[in-house]
């Protein structure tokens, strides 16, 4: 980057970070390159070390994040080399409701007799606080997946470098325009840049994001030797869709915040759980076929899992044998998409109608 360039705000970095130079004839968007060989002698050499098409994306969400950027070929593959960092008998401490597929990783690793784990109550900052003590990882979720509860980032993250142990924060709920963990002082910050990201449904990828040169250098030889890495196609999906991360996110945030104000109000609603910002809501409902009927009965919101796609999509969690018995079984994760609220607001309440 050019020294005496102004600071860009994060819409405009999400617009134009990670294009090609701007020069005559060239390309406004960086090409996807398919290819699993280079001509020796440089940098790249072969398809599993690097990509172009992976360069203009971690380039683009390394500055959302305030960061350097690896792209995975899944949040998953981003999780699991993350964990894979802990030593032998290591310690790690972690929310008790993150997403459920992190917390298997870290249940394997434990069976395994590779780590112990410590689940938290993250809204409990002081118990968290104890919890680091002796830990070699905190991996931290704000807000989690499904339970919207949020943490206190700096005070943890502080705590946690005190105690010794690095601090990894999963982002993809929040992303980078509405909470940088980075700035808080956290080592590492993860993506499933299958969610909001690339933002359509469409494509699965993960990244990982540092401050830290070596660390950087650490993930990224982990990803070179195991090869979780992105196929070219659905990194430029991504990057094509990171280039309106702040509309779509503008838009779920607003739709989501008139949604929780009408849905407080229905009486088939037990519970409203929304942590402020963001386009994810969980409602509560009498209980689990309360909240099937409700995922059956709508014609604009889909029964489906995953989220953050521009599309409104909802599913009960508990119908997923692995998710935390604490959740309750009524509860709905809804994912607000960019459609106009009035539509969504319709077909919801004409749903919630019929439960209760
Ligand atoms: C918060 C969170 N982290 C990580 C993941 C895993 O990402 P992926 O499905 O892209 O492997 C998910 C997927 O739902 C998630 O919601």
């Amino acid at each position: 980057m050019d020294e005496d360039a102004p600071t860009l705000k994060p819409a405009t970095i999400a617009v134009k970070a990670g294009r090609p130079a701007t020069e005559p004839d060239a390309p406004l968007n960086e090409p996807i390159t398919m290819a699993s060989t280079y001509v020796a002698g440089a940098e790249r050499e072969y398809g599993r070390y690097a990509n172009p098409t992976w360069s203009a994306f971690e380039e683009a969400l390394g500055e959302l994040e305030g960061g350097r950027a690896l792209a995975f070929a899944s949040g998953m593959a981003a999780v699991g080399t993350v964990m894979d960092l802990v030593g032998q008998d290591g310690r790690v401490v972690a929310p008790q409701h993150a997403y459920h597929g992190s917390l298997m990783v870290l249940a394997d690793l434990e069976a395994r007799g590779r780590a112990r784990s410590e689940l938290v109550d993250i809204t409990d900052t002081d118990a968290v606080v104890k919890a680091c003590d002796d830990a070699a990882l905190v991996w931290l979720e704000s807000p989690t997946n499904p339970a919207l509860e949020t943490a206190d980032l700096p005070t943890i993250i502080a705590a946690a470098h005190d105690a010794g142990a690095s601090v990894v924060v999963d982002n993809t709920f929040a992303t980078p325009l509405l909470q940088r963990p980075l700035d808080d002082g956290a080592d590492i910050v993860l993506h499933s840049a299958t969610k909001y990201l690339a933002g359509h449904s469409d494509v699965l990828m993960g990244a990982l994001v540092t401050r830290d040169d070596e660390l950087y250098g650490v993930l990224k030889g982990r990803r070179d030797l195991l090869g979780a890495v992105p196929g070219p196609f659905e990194t430029w999906l991504a990057l094509r869709g990171l280039r309106t991360l702040h509309l779509r996110v503008e838009r779920a945030q607003a739709n989501a915040t008139e949604l929780v104000r009408r849905l407080e109000q229905h009486p088939a609603v037990t519970e409203v759980r929304y942590p402020g910002f963001g386009g994810i809501i969980a409602i509560v409902l009498a209980d689990g076929p309360a909240a099937d009927l409700l995922t059956h009965t709508t014609r604009l919101w889909v029964h489906a899992t995953s989220l953050g796609g521009v599309e409104s999509t909802f599913e009960r969690r508990r119908r997923w044998r692995t998710e935390a018995a604490t959740i309750p079984e009524g509860l709905v994760r809804m994912s607000v998409g960019v459609e106009d609220v009035d539509d969504l607001w319709a077909d919801l309440e004409r749903a919630l109608d019929q439960v209760g």
